[in-house]
């Protein structure tokens, strides 16, 4: 294992913020007296009435309870922006790069404070008030960063749904969460192509279930249906608007915003992050995960439709004074040379994408990375799956040169921010392995029966054993979820959904989820949700969905379909289904692979047997463990005969 281990490079470590000594006292701190060490770190952001109150948090199945700084009170867009415009307002706050090449803007500070006041007044005109929610369907331009902020000054709530999803998809999360107002642009520009925004808004209020208003940005000038009375464009709204707004001081527990996100049952959660919590564990794990230092260029390649996007593009730099890069284009557009190109142009000191961005660009060869000027990288980071050690280490050796440390940051949507990493002066690194807990994060690992493991090394069950302050607070809606969900199955800890090795340095290695939840490009899908659409088909009767390993994409969707009496088995179809499913759910639910199948492997009761679906879809047939329990064992030769993934 020795030769796997990379040392923090010297150039880093020289001027690295945390180094392993403090690293393990800080931690050891953040353990043993929690309440002390987020007392003294809760003062890194700004509150209009201080806590006196810091942890307040109980994991009991019977009354899950989360609160921090609880009495306190602040304003997440006057951490964000107001408190840097004396020593910062001329310094880019967000530098937007656009989908063309030639396109880009710099927004200082004090540009930033001047729309979002102007936004905040908008919205109020339009009738929202403090605790409404407000839903954005945004393409990636500088207005989805300003209708976040501008939400967090007045106390709405935001939901933001990624441009990918479908009407559907986008009227369940407005009729969910019982939205005022969309936010949202004529059409989006991705790869050269326009993304339909508006148009699939439209789609999406037919099935809206009360009043709301739509809020349009022109961003292509395409022509788009408006409704007089419900459709009003921002420039004709926000425009004339005073840039006046003083920000509502919202008590720390109360919620910035909702996020939807997929689990193993049901229908997508919205999972509901607080206003104190939650910045203070965003700013904090930005600054020191990623070694930040005042003057970074920063750029995380995420969309603000996922988790990351909320935390590491926007809340955690911006609180933080950073210059953050928002990039509206896919890697690959113009060329394959386009986030090297882009680090060029913007000196990115820092860069946080995705394994499966990387593994796509490795494939492109490694001459469109050689061609740019990269010497201004100082950190990489990755997040949304674990990466391979293949890609690692052409991420490692071709982006950094051999002098970029690569933050592997575990962590999700329910988490708030980052939990297991390195740091970058502080932790020497192994390719796949997340290594360490953050401050205040209690990693745990147990067995089926939800015994902790003692032993340093072994493989089991990721769970956390106590709260820390960018923890989720409920399901909107729905608290008993919240606590089903997380709490029950492992009783006492916060249960992630996946699984780990830990080895014999107490390192982990994040092995994947232990859950019907895949990971598709680092886009959290579950497989019920999936099926569900399927069955919804007229001409199928069942439907079972799994993941199966793909080269690019880490997993690809696997799909089973037993068709109604009758329906013929056809190529036809299967593009028929596929686009089903897009158009149920979105782009991003497409099937890869659909395979025909006149019985599923059930138990006598009837139990899809989903762990011979998941060996026949990963093409690895030849152990599939006892078949004896089936209700109809021959089923299962039928499945290998027309499996759909064969080497
Ligand atoms: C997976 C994204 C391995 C994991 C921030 C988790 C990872 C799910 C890593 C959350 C990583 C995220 N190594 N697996 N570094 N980061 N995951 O909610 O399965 O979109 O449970 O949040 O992504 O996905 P989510």
């Amino acid at each position: 294992m020795s030769e796997n281990v990379y040392p923090v490079p010297a150039n880093v470590a020289s001027h690295a913020l945390i180094d392993n000594d403090t690293y393990l006292s800080m931690y050891k701190q953040s353990i043993e007296d929690p309440n002390a060490f987020w007392a003294e770190h809760g003062k890194r952001i700004d509150w209009m009435k201080p806590f006196t109150k810091v942890k307040n948090s109980s994991y009991d199945y019977h009354n899950v309870s989360i609160k921090w700084f609880e009495d306190g009170e602040l304003n997440v867009s006057a951490n964000c922006i107001d408190r840097h415009l004396e020593s910062r307002g001329d310094q880019t706050a967000i530098i937007w790069e656009g989908d063309d090449p030639s396109d880009s803007e710099n927004i200082t500070y004090k540009q930033l404070h001047e729309r979002v006041c102007k936004l905040a007044n908008a919205y109020k005109e339009l009738g929202v008030a403090k605790g409404d929610r407000v839903i954005l369907y945004m393409p990636m331009i500088p207005e989805a960063a300003y209708a976040m902020l501008a939400c967090a000054r007045i106390g709405a709530i935001h939901s933001i749904v990624f441009g990918g999803f479908s009407p559907d998809a986008l009227a369940d999360r407005i009729n969910g969460s019982k939205a005022k107002l969309v936010v949202t642009a004529d059409q989006g520009l991705r790869g050269g192509r326009k993304v339909a925004l508006k148009t699939n808004v439209n789609a999406a209020f037919e099935k809206v279930d009360h009043d709301a208003k739509i809020l349009v940005v022109k961003r292509t000038g395409g022509d788009v249906p408006m409704t007089d009375g419900r459709d009003v464009w921002y420039d004709d709204i926000v425009g004339p608007a005073s840039a006046d707004c003083a920000p509502e001081p919202m008590n720390a527990e109360d919620p910035l915003f909702i996020l939807y996100t997929s689990g193993s049952t049901g229908m997508p959660k919205g999972v509901v992050h607080s206003t104190g919590g939650y910045l203070v564990y965003a700013s904090m794990t930005h600054q020191y995960v990623f070694d930040y230092h005042d003057g970074d260029v920063y750029w995380c390649t995420a969309d603000v439709g996922w988790v990351t996007g909320h935390s590491y593009i926007v809340y955690g730099p911006l609180a933080n004074g950073a210059t953050t890069v928002m990039f509206e284009g896919v890697p690959t557009y113009p060329t394959p040379s386009r986030f090297w190109d882009v680090c060029e142009k913007h000196k990115v000191n820092i860069f946080y994408t995705a394994p499966t961005a990387i593994r796509s660009l490795m494939g492109a060869g490694k001459e469109h990375v050689e061609k740019a000027d990269l010497s201004s990288l100082r950190i990489l980071g990755s997040v949304g799956e674990p990466i391979n050690p293949e890609a690692w280490k052409w991420y490692y050796e071709v982006v950094g040169k051999k002098n970029c440390p690569i933050v592997d940051t575990w962590w999700q949507t329910e988490t708030g921010g980052i939990m297991i990493t390195p740091l970058p002066g502080a932790t020497a690194l192994k390719p796949g392995s997340a290594t360490r807990p953050f401050f205040g994060v209690q990693p745990v690992m147990l067995d089926n029966e939800g015994n902790e493991i003692s032993e340093t090394e072994c493989e089991g069950i990721l769970c956390i054993a106590d709260s820390w302050p960018g923890q989720m607070r409920t399901v909107y809606g729905d608290h008993d979820r919240f606590v089903s969900t997380y709490f029950e199955t492992f009783k006492g800890y916060y249960f992630a959904g996946d699984g780990a090795r830990r080895d014999a340095d107490g390192d982990y290695w994040i092995t994947g989820r232990v859950d019907d939840v895949i990971n598709v490009s680092g886009h959290r899908m579950g497989t019920a949700e999936v099926e569900s659409a399927l069955v919804a088909h007229p001409k199928v009767s069942e439907a079972a969905v799994v993941g199966y390993p793909h080269d690019i994409k880490g997993q690809g969707i696997y799909v089973y379909v037993t068709l109604m009496e009758g329906e013929e088995e056809t190529e036809e179809l299967r593009k028929e289904l596929r686009n089903w499913v897009r158009h149920e759910i979105g782009p991003i639910a497409s099937p890869d692979l659909i395979q025909f199948a006149p019985g599923l492997p059930k138990t006598r009761s009837g139990k899809i047997m989903r762990r011979i679906l998941r060996k026949i879809a990963e093409d690895d047939f030849a152990a599939l463990g006892d078949t004896s329990t089936l209700a109809d064992p021959t089923v299962v030769e039928d499945l290998i005969d027309n499996r759909q993934n064969r080497d």
